[in-house]
């Protein structure tokens, strides 16, 4: 393989483009800037700059994986959500564009409770890397959140996460099957649980398939498994006035609703995502409306 910039990043876009990656032209920059630790103004004010052996092969493997199917960010151990860099494991879903979604969904409520309370308690069920609470996090000083899973890798690299991004000293993880052994009342529960159905595993994109862990998108039979729970703890564990805010499937949106009406909850907003599908729902306990 060539040594300088401008040659690795031509070898490595002929090798995708090739290949058929659809977004060869961004993933060049990403897998290149990341492993020769590059910016993007380098390709054009030093492209002849000569890279050094270690991090030309270790560019070379990444290579390899991605042609092998492997996903991009996952070959990087790392993702940007809602503007911070979170990393991530093999047991971390990684963080979605969509579900800035729910973040955005959730933070006008938080405001709320942060100008009638001087705070905000956010309970994140299932928080893998601990996007939803570290976005909301660093959006409100005045707020602290707890990340609960299942997965204590997950567990630690959220914590990790936090720390990395200053949030540490506000964020606490619990480890739990989903509200088990969550105690305590708090202004905002948010969540973006499992949600696939059992039998649709199988038929969903490989990259998602094999790369993502299971435990994070099985949402049981009939892909509501971790709704009903929520609905079913949703009261116990919220203040009185109290918001609950989750991400959906893009055709879950009459399903889920009507499981939280039928556990005292009304729906307050929902909100679609970049490609205009349903994809998060705010609600708020019955009496609160
Ligand atoms: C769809 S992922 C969401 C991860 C992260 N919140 C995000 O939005 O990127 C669902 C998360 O739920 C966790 N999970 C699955 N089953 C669980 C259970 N029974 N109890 C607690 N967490 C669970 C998974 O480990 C995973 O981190």
């Amino acid at each position: 393989m060539t040594r300088t910039l401008g040659g690795l990043l031509d070898k490595v876009r002929r090798s995708l483009t090739e290949a058929g990656f659809a977004d060869a032209g961004l993933e060049t920059r990403i897998l290149v800037e990341h492993f020769t630790g590059t910016e993007r103004k380098d390709a054009i004010t030093s492209p002849d700059q000569v890279i050094d052996d270690a991090k030309v092969n270790a560019l070379e493997q990444a290579l390899a994986r991605r042609l092998a199917g492997e996903p991009v960010y996952r070959i990087l151990g790392e993702r940007e959500f809602y503007g911070l860099p979170l990393r991530l494991s093999s047991e971390t879903l990684e963080p979605r564009p969509d579900t800035e979604t729910l973040v955005e969904l959730a933070l006008p409520v938080a405001r709320r409770f942060i100008s009638q309370t001087g705070t905000c308690r956010i309970l994140d069920l299932g928080t893998g890397t601990g996007a939803i609470a570290l976005a909301l996090l660093s959006m409100l000083p005045e707020a602290v959140a707890l990340g609960v899973d299942i997965s204590a890798d997950a567990l630690a690299m959220a914590k990790n996460n936090a720390d990395m991004n200053g949030y540490g000293a506000r964020f606490s993880t619990l480890k739990s099957d989903w509200t088990a052994e969550v105690e305590g009342k708090f202004h905002l529960i948010v969540s973006n649980p499992p949600y696939i159905p059992t039998s649709d595993l199988e038929t969903l994109d490989r990259s998602v398939r094999v790369y993502d862990p299971r435990r994070a998108l099985d949402g049981g039979q009939d892909g509501l498994t971790f709704y009903r729970l929520t609905a079913e703890n949703g009261r116990r564990l919220l203040v009185d006035n109290g918001a609950l805010a989750v991400e959906i499937g893009f055709s879950q949106k009459k399903d889920v609703v009507e499981l939280f009406n039928q556990h005292g909850f009304e729906l307050a907003e929902s909100a679609c995502d970049l490609g205009g599908r349903d994809r998060a729902l705010l609600f708020v306990l019955a009496e609160a409306t």
